[in-house]
């Protein structure tokens, strides 16, 4: 089967050059990425996925302006990390990106509606302003009426539906989310991704799913797989399908054998 590559390149929100990053000094010192070179495309959900280990957190990581690589570039929306040191980095990283995390860390005295508008609060929005927009985004993930509920009165799923809404309260241009769906049951993660998929792909912004959950590959644009600090292989849905829909070799085989039974010698079936 023919690909039909897209007519236009997705414009891209993050680019990773020759990313390396080493831990440690003098003879424990190890390098744990190996020169990532990596494009995350805008308007899509790409998902990163690979063994334990492999290096996931510490990329997102440095994606996200919260570790240093030991070499290499990363540009973000544009703007070299190189170029946005210090403070000039929090602000953009504040302004620009949405975390979602495995254990949803939410703060358990304040409401689903107080923990989603913090970012708000943290930029200097009034309070109550700050939580009336968290809100209007706790409706979008299905959250409007649990607004006043404490964390601990909801369900691991809701829970990470209110960090969801904390993510995206700000209307970042990147939304990263690691292991989003590692503590929750298969439905709950179900629910989880196709919230993500509802309301986080937008033609503006980027969304970099760190997992392990084969269950959630289904929902990502692409696939990037990392072996010990290198990506392996990258895969785009339209790949996916292709080589789904590519009939198997063996029926085939078997059809022409039968065919040269009947008709004779037949080299190929038109
Ligand atoms: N602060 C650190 N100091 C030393 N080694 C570290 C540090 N952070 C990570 N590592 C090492 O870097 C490697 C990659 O870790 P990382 O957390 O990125 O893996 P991961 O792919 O996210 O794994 P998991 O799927 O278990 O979350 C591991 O061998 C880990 O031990
Ligand atoms: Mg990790």
């Amino acid at each position: 089967m023919r690909i039909v590559a897209p007519l236009v390149e997705p414009a891209i929100a993050v680019s990773c050059r020759g990313i390396t990053r080493d831990f440690g000094d003098g003879d424990t010192r190890i390098r744990v990425l190996h020169g990532i070179d990596l494009d995350i495309p805008l308007g899509e959900i790409t998902l990163l996925v690979g063994p334990s280990g492999c290096g996931k957190t510490t990329l997102i990581s440095i994606v996200c302006g919260l570790l240093e690589p030991t070499g290499g570039d990363i540009t973000l929306f544009g703007e070299s990390h190189q170029s946005l040191r210090g403070t000039r980095l929090v602000q953009f990283r504040g302004k620009n990106i949405g975390f979602v995390f495995q254990q949803y860390n939410l703060l358990p005295a304040l409401t689903a509606a107080e923990n989603a508008a913090l970012p708000l609060i943290i930029a200097g929005m009034p309070r109550r302003q700050a939580v009336s927009k968290a809100r209007e985004t706790l409706e979008t993930v299905g959250l409007g009426n649990r607004a006043d509920s404490k964390p601990s009165q909801l369900s691991g799923g809701q829970q990470q539906r209110v960090a969801i809404a904390r993510a995206l309260v700000h209307e970042p241009r990147l939304l990263v989310c690691d292991e989003p769906t590692a503590a929750l049951d298969a439905q709950s993660g179900q629910t989880v991704m196709e919230l993500l998929r509802r309301v986080a792909v937008h033609p503006d912004r980027a969304v970099l799913v760190v997992t392990h959950d084969n269950r959630v590959f289904e929902y990502g644009d692409r696939i990037v797989s990392m072996t010990d600090g290198r990506i392996e292989k990258i895969e785009t849905r339209a790949q996916r399908i292709a080589v789904r829909s590519e009939p198997a070799a063996e029926p085939i085989a078997n059809e022409l054998l039968s065919v040269n039974r009947v008709f004779g010698s037949v080299d190929h079936v038109a």
